[in-house]
């Protein structure tokens, strides 16, 4: 498999604070309800990428999750599962989670994640009840809700029953909306993202607009009700706030950054 894109720009800062928030608010809500009782918190990252976005000086979403898990799974031990379809990108995460005794324990896929995802359900499977497995699983394509003819994206098909089998497993999507726009102008069959969480088995989305000027959408899906986290910028789907988030005809061509640049 071909090089990816880990898709970098100053707006990769913020995107990778957004995603510290989302893991945040699964990790705060599992430590609380189910740590010291013997669960474990199951992660999957679908599109991990090196773990450092080099470009901007900015650690990836690898090193976050275990930056936030520092602090926020006091009670749990985590079992974190890291795919990409790129070799070099795996290998430096590789490099990367090998320094530390704790991160060395992650499981790496360097493959599609159509086949990752699978194999993090077996190793579920092998090990608790699918229905009472406690975790998430974050997919950050660098896109849209989308899988190009080559295989790109995120596991759309495995999302039509990874949801089903694992209720709570809470789901994070980082969607960009300038490609959905771009998608849907040239007649690519992308749905909106209403239409795409509630095809996810999910009842309880927040959504928060992410990265630089407000180009990605990021949405935490749970089965188990949440509140609002407005400090952090998540917004239940259904309150005003959540439904302008959703609305497509808010997400406005952007301008171009401080330095000319579109991410
Ligand atoms: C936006 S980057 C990920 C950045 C990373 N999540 C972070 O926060 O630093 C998207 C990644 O998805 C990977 N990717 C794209 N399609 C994939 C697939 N089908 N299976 C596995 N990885 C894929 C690319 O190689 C690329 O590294």
């Amino acid at each position: 498999m071909g090089r990816g894109k880990q898709g970098q720009s100053i707006s990769t800062i913020d995107k990778e604070r957004r995603i510290a928030a989302a893991l945040t608010v699964s990790m705060k809500i599992a430590n609380a309800k189910f740590g010291g009782k013997g669960y474990r918190f199951w992660y999957f990252d679908a599109n991990c990428g090196s773990g450092y976005n080099h470009q901007v000086n900015v650690p990836g979403s690898p090193v976050v999750f275990w930056d936030v898990k520092q602090h926020c799974l006091t009670a749990m031990d985590p079992v974190a599962h890291f795919c990409d379809r790129d070799p070099v990108a795996m290998q430096q995460l590789r490099n990367r989670l090998a320094q530390h005794s704790e991160t060395a324990g992650s499981v790496l896929f360097n493959c599609d994640n159509e086949d990752a995802i699978k194999a993090f359900a077996e190793n579920i499977n092998r090990s608790e009840n699918r229905k009472y497995a406690v975790g998430a699983a974050l997919f950050d394509p660098n896109g849209y809700y989308y899988r190009s003819a080559g295989g790109i994206g995120v596991p759309v098909q495995a999302l039509q029953w990874f949801p089903v089998a694992f209720p709570r497993i809470d789901l994070i999507l980082n969607l960009n909306m300038r490609t959905f726009r771009l998608q849907r102008g040239a007649g690519h069959a992308v749905r909106p993202p209403t239409e795409v969480l509630r095809s996810l088995n999910r009842t309880h989305w927040l959504v928060a607009r992410a990265g630089g000027q407000s180009r990605h959408l990021l949405a935490v899906g749970r089965n188990m009700a949440v509140r609002d986290h407005k400090a952090l910028g998540f917004y239940d789907w259904e309150s005003p706030e959540g439904q302008c988030i959703l609305d497509v005809d808010e997400w406005k061509e952007p301008a171009t950054d401080l330095f000319g640049a579109v991410a």
